[in-house]
């Protein structure tokens, strides 16, 4: 079966525009990018979608090279009227490391500064990269994490590391396996697991055969093919587990998380 995500989605959007609406200010995003793709703009074209009928002011700046994207990033982290910066990514030639390193750590959305990444250690999520929270929401909202047995396909900076630390924190106290390419047996440990998240941008890479019966399947992955946006997740492994789907799944609350750390950056820098 799929996993509904229409009723998580729908909180945290209402949750949002409650906060809008006791701010009583404009929250500004500011989306920096250089020389971006067809999937990048169609990316940037929902997000704007999205940002504007939550009533979030949004603006994309689009450098022509490395200098002026730094510049343009430096600008944005001291423009007062400025709240959430987000960096598309990959950036051409340029290290991710490099860019968010420009960013205020404090207008850091996406939650991939080393600041906002280093407070995760200590259990502090104020900024969490977007993709882990969602898939942690995700969970939070359908079942008990205390004990449960996880394993997480892919070990990236983005997804599957930060996700990993989260879902340890104490009042999770999820048992966490971290899977990759040099991971043998992968589908002895993922047929163990109570809980399968998939985070490696292969298509079909879990099948059903690689998991429990009655067991949660969570697909981060997103694969371009002729016929649309896939997971990394076989379709025949919903018959046998819950799957999140894709597309309308990890992707929607993710996108949705991002609005909500705008507004927090808003509220927070009102009080500071
Ligand atoms: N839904 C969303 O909002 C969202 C957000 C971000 C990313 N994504 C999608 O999620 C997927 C992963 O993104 P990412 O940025 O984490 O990708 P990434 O940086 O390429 O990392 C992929 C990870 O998966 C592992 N992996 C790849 N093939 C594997 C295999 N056959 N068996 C076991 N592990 C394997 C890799 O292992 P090694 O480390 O050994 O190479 C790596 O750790 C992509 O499809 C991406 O588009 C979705």
């Amino acid at each position: 079966m799929y996993i509904d995500i229409k009723p998580l989605w729908t909180t945290i959007k209402n949750n949002i525009i409650e906060k809008i609406s006791t701010l009583n200010k404009t929250i500004t995003l500011a989306a920096v990018t250089l020389k971006p793709d067809d999937a990048t703009q169609n990316y940037l074209k929902n997000q704007e979608k999205l940002a504007k009928k939550l009533g979030i002011n949004y603006s994309v700046y689009e450098a022509i090279n490395r200098n002026q994207l730094f510049s343009i990033l430096r600008e944005l982290s001291s423009d007062n009227n400025v709240h959430g910066i987000f960096v598309t990514h990959p950036l051409p030639g340029i290290e991710e490391m490099e860019a968010v390193n420009m960013i205020s750590p404090e207008k850091d959305v996406e939650g991939r500064h080393p600041y906002n990444m280093g407070m995760l250690m200590y259990g502090s999520e104020f900024f969490a990269p977007c993709t882990a929270e969602a898939v942690v929401k995700i969970l939070e909202d359908i079942t008990k994490l205390s004990g449960a047995n996880v394993v997480v396909v892919g070990r990236s900076t983005t997804v599957g590391k930060p996700l990993a630390i989260m879902l340890l924190r104490r009042d999770r106290s999820a048992t966490v396996t971290v899977c990759h390419t040099r991971t043998r047996n992968l589908q002895q440990i993922t047929r163990n697991a109570d809980i399968v998240i998939a985070a490696a941008g292969k298509i079909n890479l879990i099948t059903s055969d690689m998991v429990k019966e009655n067991s949660i399947v969570v697909d981060v992955g997103i694969n371009v093919t002729d016929n649309g946006i896939v997971g990394d997740v076989n379709p025949e492994v919903s018959e046998k587990a819950l799957v999140t789907p894709v597309p309308g799944g990890v992707g929607r609350i993710t996108t949705i998380i991002l609005m909500e750390h705008v507004v927090k950056a808003a509220e927070k820098l009102k009080l500071t």
